[in-house]
């Protein structure tokens, strides 16, 4: 696909389907099947809970004032929500064998914040909104707080009863954009939406040892990632040293080193392009023909980014829902109702 030709595609795509959302309709365009019956306004048609809302965004607010890594946490749990047995809030579930026990799914955050805002609506709404809804809310808001687009939410999903950690499959941070793109596909979700949503890496942190390799060891050649840029080179491997001393931790460094505000940016692409990505993954996205389109696109244009944003947050909130009479919803986020 030519650039120009994506350029207008995506466009015209991201606004029809915005356009189909704030007008309520429930048949959005491009979600997947699986998200029809969610609805605009869930809470207000149901009378149960209409400020569900102001209520959520308020407490977001809190914790961004204080915390503005708020954005790339939610997102990252909604990802790992959505992708591993749809958005059923199955990964906030505590127990030995759940997902959130899995290895796989270490680094996760933003627990405490759901509690709390499930919480303030136990009290507001008794019993009336899922931990799944509040954490696809809670996404959105800190998206928008931290510079981020705005877009309406879909409504009405219904928690899951079960949480398994061998279901946990991400792919790792080192996967070629290839087997990436299979995993997007494997779960509903297509390549538009795969380079969309890596560029979360625009903000948040990761630990060093997921990179180490790339830094010192390349696919066992001794000798750091070729395609990596001299600069970031140096860089990284003065944040993180090819060894860690016993007992300390692995050090934290921000995904994308151009944006130590956490801030809603495009400078992810650029980093891209100029081969300068943190994550192989990231870097991966120059290889093929439609990704590096796509990623030239939005190192053009934000409000591309935005768009397309926005778009593919909605279609991965849309993944495998519960609703009507399936699941429950909890009344603590942590457990299945006794
Ligand atoms: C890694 O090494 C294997 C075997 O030497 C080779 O086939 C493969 O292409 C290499 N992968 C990359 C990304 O360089
Ligand atoms: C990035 O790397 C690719 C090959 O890995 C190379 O063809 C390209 O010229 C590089 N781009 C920049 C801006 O250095």
């Amino acid at each position: 696909m030519k650039r120009e030709q994506g350029l207008v595609i995506l466009s015209i795509l991201a606004l029809v389907a915005l356009e189909m959302m704030v007008g309520g309709s429930q048949a959005a365009v491009g979600m997947p099947p699986e998200s029809a019956p969610l609805i605009r306004h869930f809470y207000k048609v149901h009378n149960t809970c209409a400020n569900v809302e102001p209520f959520v965004r308020h407490q977001v607010q809190l914790i961004w004032a204080n915390d503005k890594t708020v954005a790339p946490k939610l997102i990252k749990l909604l990802y790992a929500d959505c992708m591993v047995n749809g958005c059923d809030a199955s990964i906030l579930l505590d127990g030995p064998n759940t997902e959130k026990a899995s290895p796989k799914a270490r680094g996760l955050a933003a627990f405490v914040l759901i509690d709390k805002i499930k919480q303030v609506l136990e009290a507001r709404c008794p019993g009336a909104v899922s931990c799944a809804d509040i954490l696809n809310i809670a996404a959105r808001d800190a998206v928008y707080l931290s510079g981020g687009p705005s877009y309406p939410v879909f409504l009405g999903r219904r928690d899951g009863l079960e949480s398994n950690a061998a279901w946990v499959d991400f792919p790792s941070p080192s996967m070629s954009w290839e087997s990436s793109l299979a995993y997007f596909e494997s779960k509903g979700l297509d390549l538009q939406d795969m380079v969309t949503l890596l560029g979360a890496h625009m903000m948040g942190r990761v630990r060093c040892s997921n990179i180490l390799d790339r830094l010192y060891n390349f696919n066992n050649t001794g000798k750091p990632d070729p395609s990596m840029e001299a600069s970031t080179l140096t860089y990284l491997r003065a944040e993180c040293p090819q060894k860690v001393r016993l007992g300390q931790p692995n050090p934290l460094i921000n995904l994308n080193p151009n944006n130590p505000s956490h801030s809603f940016t495009n400078s992810y692409y650029s980093r891209v392009l100029e081969n300068k990505s943190v994550l192989g993954v990231d870097q991966q996205l120059i290889y093929g023909e439609d990704t590096h389109d796509l990623s030239d696109e939005y190192a053009a244009g934000l409000l591309d980014f935005k768009l397309g944003f926005a778009f593919s947050m909605s279609r991965m909130g849309g993944l495998k829902v519960l609703t009507g009479t399936k699941g429950q919803i909890r009344l603590n986020c942590r457990m299945v109702n006794k």
